[in-house]
């Protein structure tokens, strides 16, 4: 995906992938409920694109399909990956069992998938970084990498889980924080933050829920400024298979020849005009 309304696969974005063991070296909860994971695949990874994903396979039976899970940073010379997850259910549950060093520590993984977000588009500009709750994994990396004037907008539902990954960003630009209840930073949504704060930006770049991700894209639209969004959406088999994460799309897809694209291969990032959501 380009973000210029034609779906072209990126240079090294194969369907068919390996599944490769990945050695969990570090899993702590750093808030309620919500686990800061390293890992170090067994084989080099390719090449990654903040905003990229992987599949994480795990040893219950009854769970056969990988857990999606955004690549949140990936260290210089790709040999261990970081993960930020919420213990959702059964799955991540297993997940965040998983305790360094103590033999069970091997997880098979399938990545790195998708697109990413494109960080051409955004070099030299004003950019608007907005990750929500879960959705802001994936904006370490791309803050990190982003060559541009960073603005990062992160919003929280409660003191709870308030704060985790800010850290990490602050070392990449200005943070901004809003929680739902008001406990910590504005009161309110990234939204009411951004408003309050009349941020301005050339380029948003965005991953959240998905009320978070519609506001963000009528915001942009607005004012004309283009915005690229993050479908963390539920998923199968994550490879462009069984067509489980279709989003309808503003232009034709030009193998399916529908309105439709893949959110595991087509994306998860796209540029906000271009899929209905
Ligand atoms: C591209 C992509 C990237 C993602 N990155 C992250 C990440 O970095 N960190 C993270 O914590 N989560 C992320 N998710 C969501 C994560 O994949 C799910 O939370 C996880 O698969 C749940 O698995 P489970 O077996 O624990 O829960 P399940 O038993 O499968 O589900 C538990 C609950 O979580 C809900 N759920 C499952 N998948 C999603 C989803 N995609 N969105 C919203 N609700 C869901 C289910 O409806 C159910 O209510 C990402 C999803 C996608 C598609
Ligand atoms: S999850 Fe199967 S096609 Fe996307």
């Amino acid at each position: 995906m380009t973000g210029t309304g034609t779906y072209k696969r990126r240079k090294g974005d194969v369907m068919m992938k390996k599944r490769v063991l990945a050695e969990v070296t570090i899993n702590k909860e750093i808030a309620p409920g919500i686990f800061d994971l390293w890992m170090e695949p067994t084989q080099g990874l390719e090449e990654i694109n903040p905003g990229q994903f992987i599949g994480v396979y795990l040893r219950n039976e009854n769970l056969l399909l990988p857990r999606p899970l955004s690549i949140c940073e990936v260290n210089a010379d790709r040999s261990a990956l970081r993960l930020v997850y919420r213990r959702a259910g059964e799955g991540t549950h297993e997940l965040s069992r998983r305790k360094p060093k103590d033999g069970l520590g091997y997880v098979p993984i399938l990545g790195p998938l998708g697109n990413g977000f494109p960080l051409e588009k955004g070099e030299g500009k004003r950019a608007l970084i907005i990750g929500g709750g879960i959705g802001i994994p994936p904006l370490v990396e791309l803050s990190k990498r982003l060559k541009a004037d960073r603005q990062i907008v992160l919003g929280y539902q409660n003191g709870q889980t308030a704060g985790f990954l800010q850290k990490d960003l602050e070392q990449f630009g200005d943070v901004h924080v809003a929680t739902e209840d008001g406990s910590i930073g504005v009161c309110g949504n990234v939204m009411d933050l951004i408003r309050k704060e009349n941020l301005q930006a050339d380029i948003i770049y965005a991953c959240g829920p998905m009320p978070m991700l519609k506001a963000v894209k009528e915001f942009a639209g607005e004012r004309g400024i283009p915005a690229y969004i993050s479908l963390e959406e539920h998923m199968a088999c994550g490879v462009g298979v069984c067509l489980g994460c279709v989003v309808k799309t503003r232009e034709v897809h030009p193998h399916t020849n529908v309105h439709n694209a893949r959110i595991c291969t087509d994306g998860p990032v796209f540029e906000a005009g271009e899929v209905e959501i």
